[in-house]
């Protein structure tokens, strides 16, 4: 498996990112604006991110997302930190991602990779979706925003 860019002429897996965010209208909007990467195993890609310029010296990954019969081998810990490493590259100081407030595992990922909880967003997910989202038995309601210096 290796991770690389995806060409702006390349079909993004919009599969794959409407696992992380069921906002087909979002996605698209900020994957026009934002660099797509991919993981893919013997021509098939089989996880995805997309890193946004967000302020000034921040980027934002605003999409992560491992195909479901992938999930659990440790890819999704492979592109978060080549998604740090990018925008180290790149002399980003601040790499930003949100998760809902339902997203224990995602929650967990996020702080193993030294992330910290900056804000939450109340009522964020109630607002501008437009169906009720759950995981976990918990709705998702609010967005936790975390951070993390580079
Ligand atoms: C979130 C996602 C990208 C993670 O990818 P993955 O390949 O399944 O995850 P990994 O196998 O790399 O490992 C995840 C890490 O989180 C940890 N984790 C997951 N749930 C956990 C929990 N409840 N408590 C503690 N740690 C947890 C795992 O243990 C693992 O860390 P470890 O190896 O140190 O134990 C993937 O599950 C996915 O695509 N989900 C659907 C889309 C999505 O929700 N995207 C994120 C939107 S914010």
């Amino acid at each position: 498996m290796y991770i690389r860019k995806l060409e702006k002429h390349e079909k993004v897996p919009m599969e794959l990112l409407l696992l992380a965010d069921p906002s087909k209208s979002f996605v698209e909007d900020y994957v026009a604006k934002g660099d797509c990467f991919i993981a893919e195993s013997e021509e098939q890609i089989i996880g995805v991110y997309v890193l946004l310029p967000t302020r000034p010296k921040t980027v934002e990954i605003v999409n992560v997302a491992v195909a479901e019969e992938h999930q659990g081998k440790g890819i999704g810990k492979l592109l978060v930190s080549d998604a740090v490493r990018v925008a180290k590259t790149h002399g980003y100081k601040t790499i930003d991602i949100g998760t809902g407030n339902s997203s224990i595992g995602q929650l967990a990922l996020y702080q193993k990779y030294g992330f910290r909880i900056v804000s939450v967003e109340y009522n964020y997910f109630v607002k501008h979706y437009s169906e009720e989202i759950y995981e976990n038995g918990i709705q998702c309601t609010d967005m936790i925003r975390l951070s993390r210096e580079l």
